[in-house]
C-alpha cells in the first residue's frame, strides 16, 4: 500500500517529520470512504447523510467525520477486515487510507506595489477585501494577535454561518470571524468522535497557520519587526478588509486526508469564497488525492481555491497540488535583505543574510579563526549535524557549516546554529550547495551566523585552502530595501513542472513572495540567552517556503472577488494569470536561483501584478462542469466518478483534452507517436470584461524556435459589447521530432490591454 506524507508547505528552519504507520489487517486505522447513494435517494439534510454514512459502520463510534459539501462520504477508524465487508455494501464508490500532509510579510504589499497610486484607485484602501472571507486550513491560529484586531472592520456578510470554537470564549471578531478544529484530541475516547468537544482547540501553537492568514488578510499593525529587523511601515495583509476563518487540519508535525478534507467541507458550508492551502504530499493521481477531490466540490460551489506548489525545487516535475481548478503558486524573492556580511581574513566580503543581529560595536576589528569540520570524518560534520561538532576544537571560532540535509535526515538551519553553539563556536557561516544557488534566508539564528550564496561559499572554501590560519568575521548591517540582486528571483526550494498528472496543463500558475516574508508569530523568536530583554510589542517572525507565497495570492484574489464579486474561479485565476509580470524590478527576464532566466515550469505565467489582475481587460472563464469533460480524457468512469462524488458516465460526457480546457495558459505535448505531417490545435474562448464597450485586441506570438510555428486564428478579436465572448485557436506545426521544450507566449495587445498566456511545447 502507497503511503506518503503532507506536510505544511513551510520550509522548515524547525524540525518537521513524521513516521506513517502502515495498516495491518486487524488494526484500527482511518478510511476515506467514498460513497454514492442508490439512484432516486436524495438525503435532504446533514441528519440523513449522517444516518446513512453510519449504517456502513459496525458501530457509531468509528466515524471520525461526515461530509457534506465537497465529497459524497465519510471518514472512519477500521480494520483491513471491516473495510473488505463495507466494500460489498451497496452505495460503496472507494476507500483510500488517510495520509498525512506536510505544512509545507510587512514589505510585501509594497513590493507588489499595492501602495502605488494606480493600485489605490484599483483597490481604494477602505475596500481592500471588503466582503470576503477567506478560509485558512493549517496549523490554527492565535487570536488575540493584533494581526487579526477588527478594528473598523464592518461584520462578516449576512451569509457566514461559521463557529467560533474556542472553548466558548468570545475571542472571534469581526477580522476572525470563525475558528475550528478538525484534529481529534489524542484524550478523546472514540465513541464521542464526532463531536467537537474532542477536537484540540484550533488556537496555533506553531506558528504557521498565524502567519498564513495574517499574510493573507491580517490587519495594519504599526512597527512591526523580528529582533528590531525588517521594521516596515507597518505589517498589512494583502487584503487588510477581508475576513478570515481558519480551519486547523495540522498539527505541528502534520497533516491528515481525512482531516482537511473535512475543513475544506466545513469552510465551503460556513460561506467562505475563498479557500487557502500551504500544504501537500506527493504527486498523485486525481482519483487518490483528498485535496483535489475536496477543492473541485468547492470550485463548483463558486469558491476560489488558492494552494501551494510545493518546495521540492529546483528538481522538475517536483510540482504538487496540479488540478486546473487550483491556483497552484510558486515562490520567488522580493527586494528586502537583512546583511550579514562576511568579512574574510584577506580582505574580501560577502552580503550573507540573518535576522538575528547582534550588536557589532567592536566587530570592525575582531576577527575569529575560521574552521570547516567537513574534513573531520566524523558523521555530517560538514553539515553541523546535531552532535557532529562534539569532541572538535571549534571553541571561540567560526565555523563553517554546509545548508541543506542528507536523505532521511533533516537538520533544520537553526539547529545548525544551535549545534555551533553548544560546542562552543563563536559564530556560523551557513553555505549553499550548489543547488541553493542564490537563495539565501534570514533566520531567527540563536548565534551570530550568516547564510551565503553558492559563489560566497566557493569563495570562502578556497580561502580556507589557500591560507594556514584563516580567519573571518561577521557584520551585521540590518535590513536593506530596494536590494540590488535581481527581484523577484526564483527561489530555489519552488517545485517545478512539467505537471506529472496533466501534461496539458502548465503547473505552477504563477508566482510571489515566498523568501523571507515577515508575518505575525504566536511568541517571540530568536536566541533564548540574548541579553537585552525581548523588544515589546507584537511578535512576528520570518519564514520562507511557498507557504507563504499562496496566501498573498490568497489576498490577491480576495481584492478581485471584492471588486467583481460575480466573477467564476476560473475568471478571478484568468485575471491573475494574464496580468502576471515575466520580468525584474530592473526590466530584464525573471532569474532563477542560479541567476540564469528561470522557465515556465518555475515561474507559471509570471511574478502576480495584484493592482492589474484587477482590470485585466478580458479572461478565460470555464464552466465547473467543464472539469469533469477534462477528467474523462484522463481517467475512466469509476474514477471521475470518485473525483466529481456523483455517478459520472464518461461516454455520455463531451471529452476535453488538457490542451483544450480553457486554461489562461497554453501547454502542447507532442508525444513520440504524433503524426508529424499534422498540426496541434488549441481553442480558446476569451470574454470582454474591460470598461470600454467596443475594443480591438491584436495577436501577438513570442515563440522564437526553428523547430516549432504557432499561427493565431484570427490574428484580430473586435469585441462591440461587454461581456462579449469570442473564440480563437492557436495552431502549433512541429518541425521536429526530437526531446526538447520550447516555450513563449501568446499575446493579445490592445491599446490599453495586454492579456498574455504563456506557452509551453514540448516533444517527448
Ligand atoms: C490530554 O490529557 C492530558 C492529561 O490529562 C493533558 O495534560 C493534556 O493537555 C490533554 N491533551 C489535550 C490535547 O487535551
Ligand atoms: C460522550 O459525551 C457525552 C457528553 O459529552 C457523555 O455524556 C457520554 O458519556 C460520552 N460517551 C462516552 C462513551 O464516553
Ligand atoms: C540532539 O541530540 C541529543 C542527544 O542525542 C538529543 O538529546 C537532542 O534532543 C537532540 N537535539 C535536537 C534538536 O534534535
Ligand atoms: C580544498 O582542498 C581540498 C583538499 O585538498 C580539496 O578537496 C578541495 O577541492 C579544495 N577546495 C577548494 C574550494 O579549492
Ligand atoms: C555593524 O558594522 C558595520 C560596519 O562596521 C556598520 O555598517 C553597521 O551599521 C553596523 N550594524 C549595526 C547593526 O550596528
Ligand atoms: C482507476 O482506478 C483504479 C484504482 O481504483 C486504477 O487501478 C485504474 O488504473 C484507474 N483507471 C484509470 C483509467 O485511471
Ligand atoms: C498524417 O496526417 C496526414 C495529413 O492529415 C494524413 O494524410 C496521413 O494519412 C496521416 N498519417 C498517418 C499515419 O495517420
Amino acid at each position: 500500500m502507497g503511503s506518503s506524507k503532507l506536510s505544511l508547505l513551510l520550509l522548515a528552519p524547525f524540525l518537521l517529520l513524521a513516521a506513517v504507520p502502515l495498516v495491518a489487517g486487524d488494526e484500527l486505522s482511518t478510511f476515506i470512504v467514498h460513497v454514492h447513494p442508490r439512484e432516486g435517494r436524495v438525503l435532504a439534510t446533514a441528519e440523513d447523510r449522517n444516518a446513512w454514512y453510519r449504517s456502513f459502520l459496525p458501530d457509531d463510534g468509528r466515524l471520525v467525520h461526515a461530509y457534506h459539501h465537497v465529497a459524497s462520504g465519510f471518514a472512519a477508524r477500521m480494520t483491513r477486515r471491516e473495510l473488505d465487508a463495507l466494500s460489498a455494501m451497496p452505495g460503496f464508490v472507494s476507500a483510500v487510507p488517510d495520509q498525512t500532509y506536510e505544512l509545507h510579510t510587512t514589505h510585501t504589499p509594497q513590493f507588489l506595489r499595492l501602495e502605488s497610486l494606480d493600485a489605490k484607485r484599483t483597490y481604494p484602501s477602505h475596500e481592500r477585501g471588503a466582503g470576503v472571507i477567506i478560509g485558512m486550513l493549517d496549523s490554527g491560529i492565535v487570536p488575540s494577535h493584533p494581526s487579526f484586531s477588527d478594528h473598523g472592520m464592518p461584520p462578516p456578510p449576512a451569509r457566514w454561518k461559521g463557529r467560533c470554537d474556542f472553548n466558548g470564549r468570545r475571542v472571534c471578531n469581526n477580522k476572525l470571524v470563525g475558528a475550528r478544529s478538525f484534529i481529534t484530541s489524542p484524550n478523546a475516547t472514540r465513541s464521542n468522535s464526532s463531536s467537537s468537544e474532542l477536537r484540540v482547540s484550533p488556537v496555533d501553537d506553531e506558528g504557521h497557520g498565524t502567519h498564513t492568514a495574517s499574510t493573507a488578510a491580517g490587519a495594519v499593525v504599526a512597527g512591526a519587526q523580528v529582533l528590531g529587523q525588517g521594521k516596515g511601515v507597518a505589517a498589512t495583509g494583502i487584503a487588510p478588509r477581508a475576513h478570515v476563518a481558519m480551519y486547523k487540519v495540522c498539527t505541528e508535525t502534520s497533516c491528515a486526508d481525512s482531516d482537511i478534507l473535512a475543513g475544506v467541507d466545513a469552510a465551503v458550508g460556513d460561506g467562505c469564497d475563498i479557500i487557502s492551502m500551504s500544504l501537500g504530499g506527493d504527486s498523485k493521481p486525481f482519483y487518490e488525492d483528498s485535496i483535489a477531490i475536496a477543492t473541485l466540490g468547492a470550485v463548483e460551489k463558486g469558491v476560489f481555491v488558492t494552494i501551494s506548489a510545493g518546495n521540492s525545487g529546483p528538481d522538475a516535475s517536483s510540482v504538487v497540488n496540479e488540478a486546473p481548478w487550483m491556483l497552484t503558486v510558486a515562490a520567488s524573492t522580493m527586494d528586502r535583505s537583512i546583511h550579514s556580511t562576511v568579512r574574510l581574513g584577506n580582505g574580501f566580503f560577502f552580503h550573507g543574510e540573518s535576522v538575528y543581529q547582534p550588536s557589532n560595536v567592536s566587530a570592525s576589528t575582531l576577527y575569529y579563526p575560521l574552521v570547516y569540520a567537513g574534513g573531520s570524518g566524523k558523521p555530517y560534520a560538514e553539515l553541523c549535524g546535531n552532535g557532529s561538532l562534539d569532541g572538535l576544537d571549534v571553541r571561540g571560532k567560526i565555523v563553517l557549516c554546509e545548508a541543506g540535509s542528507e536523505p532521511g535526515i533533516l537538520i533544520p538551519r537553526i539547529l545548525k546554529g544551535a549545534v555551533v553553539q553548544s560546542a562552543g563556536g563563536a559564530g556560523m557561516i551557513l553555505m549553499n550547495k550548489f543547488p541553493h544557488g542564490y537563495t539565501t534566508f534570514a533566520d531567527a539564528h540563536v548565534l551570530p551566523a550568516s547564510h551565503v550564496d553558492y559563489a560566497a561559499a566557493s569563495a570562502i572554501k578556497s580561502y580556507l585552502n589557500s591560507t594556514a590560519s584563516p580567519t573571518a568575521q561577521i557584520v551585521f548591517e540590518g535590513t536593506i530595501l530596494g536590494d540590488t540582486s535581481p527581484a523577484p528571483s526564483m527561489a530555489f526550494f519552488s517545485s517545478r513542472g512539467p505537471s506529472l498528472q496533466n501534461p496539458g496543463i502548465l503547473k505552477p500558475d504563477i508566482t510571489g513572495p515566498g523568501v523571507n516574508v515577515l508575518a505575525a508569530w504566536p511568541f517571540q523568536v530568536g536566541p533564548p540567552n540574548v541579553a537585552s530583554p525581548p523588544l515589546p510589542g507584537p511578535t512576528f517572525n520570518i519564514i520562507s517556503g511557498t507557504s507563504m507565497s499562496a496566501p498573498h495570492l490568497s489576498g490577491v484574489a480576495a481584492l478581485i472577488k471584492s471588486k467583481h464579486p460575480d466573477w467564476s474561479p476560473a475568471a478571478i485565476k484568468s485575471a491573475i494569470m494574464t496580468t502576471a509580470e515575466v520580468m525584474d524590478r530592473s526590466g530584464d527576464p525573471i532569474l532563477n536561483e542560479q541567476r540564469v532566466p528561470a522557465d515556465l515550469f518555475a515561474t507559471g505565467a509570471g511574478h502576480v501584478n495584484p493592482e492589474k489582475a484587477g482590470d485585466p481587460g478580458l479572461v478565460y472563464d470555464m464552466a465547473a462542469s467543464d472539469y469533469i469533460g477534462y477528467l474523462c480524457g484522463l481517467y475512466d468512469s469509476k474514477n471521475v466518478s470518485v473525483i466529481a462524488r456523483r455517478p459520472v458516465d464518461c461516454t455520455a460526457v463531451e471529452v476535453i483534452p488538457g490542451s483544450m480546457l480553457n486554461y489562461p495558459s497554453i501547454s502542447v505535448a507532442f508525444t513520440q507517436t504524433w503524426n508529424w505531417s499534422t498540426p496541434a490545435i488549441v481553442e480558446r474562448t476569451v470574454r470582454n470584461v474591460g470598461e470600454v464597450p467596443s475594443v480591438v485586441y491584436y495577436a501577438a506570438v513570442d515563440v522564437a524556435d526553428d523547430d516549432v510555428t504557432v499561427g493565431v486564428y484570427p490574428r484580430e478579436l473586435a469585441f462591440t459589447q461587454v461581456n462579449q465572448e469570442l473564440s480563437f485557436r492557436v495552431i502549433v506545426w512541429p518541425r521536429q521530432n526530437g526531446p526538447k521544450v520550447v516555450q513563449g507566449a501568446l499575446r493579445w495587445v490592445s491599446d490599453t490591454y495586454t492579456v498574455r498566456s504563456p506557452i509551453s511545447i514540448s516533444f517527448a
